[in-house]
């Protein structure tokens, strides 16, 4: 696959076939994706690999907290407090976008419940990869983490699979560290459901658009 198309035809697959993923190639992924940059070389990525039995316990962990309505208490903000424009409307049109794959009428709350409660069930993929980054790392070090998640996500597109990155599941850390049985001493970031795509589903057949370069580039010669 070349670059190109794996950048460009990487999308966030959220319905997976009933196909488990080889560990070997899982640890080809992560192989390859040790390669990404980091400032001072750091590497400061850590990696939980979660599925099986594992996998259900802790996705049924998150559910059930979520049904609770326990608030988030992630262990960094990811989104901003308030939405000024643009990224009002690109929320809004994100959001909208895989309600209509989906069929759900704007107004059908309890149905867009449930779809935003299949985070938590990893979309059906056979493994949820889950990135944490020690405390004690600054801001660059989540720089870091960003191309490493990219590059898993296209080392996975070589060999076959695809990918959704996940912050939702980042909402609950408590819960992820407890199932897992990790350390206060690292933060998570977020997760990443894998696995091989299911063709054929409504929700993996819709792709999001981007604004063009113009938009925002400043060139100054
Ligand atoms: C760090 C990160 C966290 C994300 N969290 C979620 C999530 O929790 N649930 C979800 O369905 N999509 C999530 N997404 C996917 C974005 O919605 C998606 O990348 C964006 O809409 C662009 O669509 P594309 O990935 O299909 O190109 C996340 C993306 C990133 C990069």
């Amino acid at each position: 696959m070349n670059l190109e198309e794996a950048i460009v035809g990487r999308y966030s697959c959220r319905a997976y076939l009933d196909r488990p993923v080889p560990r070997g190639v899982i640890e080809k992924i992560l192989d390859t994706a040790r390669w990404s940059p980091s400032g001072a070389n750091l590497q400061p990525w850590q990696v939980a690999v979660v599925q099986g039995e594992t996998k259900e316990r802790l996705s049924g962990a998150l559910v059930e907290t979520f049904e609770r309505g326990e608030k988030p208490a992630p262990d960094y903000p990811y989104y901003p407090k308030e939405w000024p424009e643009p990224y009002r409307s690109r929320r809004f049109q994100c959001g909208m976008a895989l309600y209509q794959a989906l069929e759900i009428e704007r107004d059908d709350k309890a149905r867009r419940l449930e779809a935003w409660k299949e985070n938590y069930r990893f979309f059906g993929a056979p493994v949820a990869l889950f990135f944490f980054v020690d405390r004690v790392m600054e801001q660059g070090a989540w720089l870091d983490m960003g191309m490493f998640v990219q590059s898993v996500m296209l080392a996975a597109r070589d060999q076959g699979l695809e990918s959704c990155p996940q912050a939702s599941v980042a909402d609950y850390p408590e819960v992820v560290r407890q199932v897992l049985g990790m350390d206060d001493d690292k933060r998570l970031l977020c997760g990443l459901s894998l696995g091989y795509p299911d063709p054929d589903h409504p929700v993996n057949n819709y792709r999001t658009d981007r604004e063009p370069v113009e938009s925002f580039t400043k060139w100054f010669e």
